[in-house]
């Protein structure tokens, strides 16, 4: 028998509890695949997940206890013990740390009397960090219950600090605080577009055309979500793989630390990825498409929702697309919950399912064996954006764009040290110093492009060019002047890795977690070059031993700062050949404390 859904909530409000789990199990049903996004909502309405409740969504969607509670431990953003009513969380990318966002959560925490990582007792509030929020032109940020608050400064903070002391409802905050801007500097084949929705897709429907995935293939087109998959390629397989049932994919996760493209696109041009989307649909012949978007991008769902709805309205989704009799399609939206490993394909197709996002063993690749183990194209939201315009324009002048490797445009999300930070379109081929002189960066001491998992380069190569046959990105471009240093820049993405590995494989868990700590060793003073030469033995380990991606790159920011900028590493080194990590004699000082003795016997000797 299931529980009584009125107990499940003790502690909120009855009414608010029914409404919502009338509203949770009416949108789901009893559909397992539906559990992250039912575990979602009950973290929403409730603030955590009990074990009551985890136990009536075991019992309706008749799955054992155990992996509720183990899908809902995986994401970050859910809870399975009381959390504070208000759940703020720092922004922790570089970006924000450069703008001030420990000191600010530091304030934060003092006016209101609470460490980080703590409830109060009052179970009013809890303070923490989270990972890069895709808000790095607008930083520092944070989320208050999953609501996303841009350009922090001691004032905001403080007014944030008296509305909650004030338990006023997210509801009444004002406004502005939540506003979020698109940034565009430079926009280009995509973000100018004047396309009238629905366009593309009537074409293709034209007898007489080319076929889409020849033209996709023509056009050069390569996936913008990292790798540079050929599009066309990818889509001809997952068309010719067999399958009851062929899906699509949008993988809208954009958690690598520094981008933010995907966000602005989602705001602006939400029509042309569904477009590109639909168009992948018909050319695959997948009937039901999924778009894959990040918790932290919350705030865009019900836009997205209501664009959808416009398409249902105008018969471009829904059944017999434009009187294509047959050609059925729909979107759905899955929201995410805290997990960088997700954007990874074959993590995100577990999170659809409903599961813990760990990586799937590869091959089989999605294009064959995807969603429900069925044929299954994934792809970035700028990808489907791009596809849609090649289409348009036809293959031959869309490769006309760019370069010989690198077809089209590509979007870059600028961060760090300069005055106009925000996203710049260009033509693929575009020099890194071009960059730089567009936003206005002066005295840049590095760049680190596609992220953490990317490349950090210094001045000697601000020559080099965005593209796949230089310097492939999925769109970060994180500015550093020479007032940083890069050790700092390296140790946070360490951090980042370690916290984001999702545990699977013992390399990557311990690995990261052995660089994580190498480099707070050498932070803290304790470092030698054995450590450098350790940190290049790790990186052997985890490249040939990973099961994913984000294990192979995790030493990736490390080794390239060690190569530009290794003074910012050796002026912290001790000038032994070893150190151990632990430190002894740190260890014994609450012994001299307890003793009262602080002299130099009670020490151990310097060298010892
Ligand atoms: C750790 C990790 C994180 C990733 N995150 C993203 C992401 O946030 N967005 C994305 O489009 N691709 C991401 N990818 C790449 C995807 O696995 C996949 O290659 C991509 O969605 C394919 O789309 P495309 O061909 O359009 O680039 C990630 C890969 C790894 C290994
Ligand atoms: S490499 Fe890391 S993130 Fe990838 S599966 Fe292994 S533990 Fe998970």
């Amino acid at each position: 028998m299931l529980p009584d859904a009125n107990l499940i909530y003790g502690d909120s409000p009855k009414c608010e509890l029914d409404a919502c789990l009338q509203h949770i199990f009416a949108t789901y049903g009893n559909n397992k695949t539906n559990l992250l996004q039912i575990l979602n909502e009950v973290q929403a309405c409730a603030g955590h997940i009990s074990t009551d409740a985890a136990a009536y969504i075991a019992a309706r969607l008749d799955i054992p206890l155990a992996r509720v509670k183990s899908v809902a431990s995986f994401y970050s953003f859910l809870h399975l013990q009381p959390q504070g009513e208000y759940r703020v969380l720092f922004s922790d990318n570089i970006t924000d740390r450069m703008l001030g966002s420990q000191d600010l959560m530091q304030r934060m925490c003092q006016q209101l009397w609470l460490q980080p990582g703590k409830v109060s007792e009052d179970g009013l509030l809890s303070i923490n960090t989270t990972s890069c929020t895709g808000m790095c032109d607008q930083g520092p940020a944070l989320l208050v219950n999953g609501k996303v608050i841009t350009r922090l400064t001691l004032q905001r903070v403080q007014e944030i600090g008296q509305l909650i002391r004030n338990r006023t409802p997210l509801a009444a905050w004002p406004a502005e605080f939540f506003h979020v801007d698109d940034n565009v500097y430079r926009a280009g084949l995509v973000l100018g577009n004047t396309l009238t929705y629905g366009e593309v897709l009537r074409n293709s429907l034209q007898p007489g055309g080319v076929p889409i995935i020849d033209s996709i293939k023509q056009s050069g087109l390569r996936g913008r979500g990292g790798a540079g998959y050929p599009t066309g390629l990818k889509w001809e397989a997952c068309r010719n793989a067999p399958g009851a049932e062929h899906y699509v994919v949008c993988n809208a996760d954009e958690g690598e630390p520094g981008t933010f493209k995907d966000r602005v696109l989602l705001t602006r041009q939400a029509d042309l990825v569904f477009e590109g989307m639909t168009l992948c649909a018909l050319a695959v012949g997948a009937r039901q498409g999924f778009l894959y978007l990040r918790g932290e991008y919350q705030y865009l769902f019900e836009s997205l929702r209501a664009v959808l709805q416009c398409r249902r309205n105008a018969n471009l989704l829904g059944r017999d697309i434009l009187g294509q009799i047959g050609f059925d399609f729909d979107i759905e939206i899955h929201l995410g919950a805290g997990a960088y490993i997700c954007g990874e394909e074959s993590a995100l197709i577990e999170s659809l399912e409903g599961k813990r996002g760990v990586p799937r063993n590869r091959p089989p690749f999605p294009v064959t064996e995807g969603y429900l183990q069925q044929p299954t194209a994934v792809d970035n939201v700028e990808t489907f954006c791009q596809a849609a315009l090649a289409l348009q324009m036809g293959a031959e002048k869309y490769r006309a764009i760019g370069t010989a490797k690198s077809s089209g445009s590509k979007l870059i999300s600028v961060s760090g040290d300069c005055p106009r930070p925000g996203i710049y379109e260009y033509p693929f081929g575009v020099s890194v110093g071009e960059v730089l002189r567009d936003c206005g960066a002066v005295n840049t001491r590095a760049v680190q492009i596609s992220g953490p998992s990317g490349v950090c380069i210094g001045e000697s190569e601000f020559g080099r060019k965005l593209g796949f046959e230089d310097l492939p990105t999925a769109g970060a471009f994180m500015v550093f002047d020479d007032s940083r240093d890069m050790f700092e820049v390296a140790r946070n993405f360490v951090h980042f890795f370690a916290h984001e590995s999702c545990g699977f494989c013992t390399p990557c868990r311990v690995g990261t977690s052995m660089l994580k700590q190498t480099m707070d060793k050498i932070a803290a003073g304790h470092g030698t070059r054995y450590d450098l030469n350790e940190i290049e033995h790790l990186d052997q380990v985890l490249q040939s031993s990973s099961h994913c991606g984000l294990g192979r790159t995790a030493c990736n920011p490390v080794l390239h700062t060690l190569k530009h900028f290794r003074p910012a590493y050796e002026n912290k080194l001790k000038s032994l050949d070893f150190e151990p990590a632990f430190d002894l004699d740190g260890a014994l000082a609450r012994a001299r404390q307890m003793t009262g003795r602080d002299d130099a016997g009670a020490h151990l000797k310097g060298d010892e």
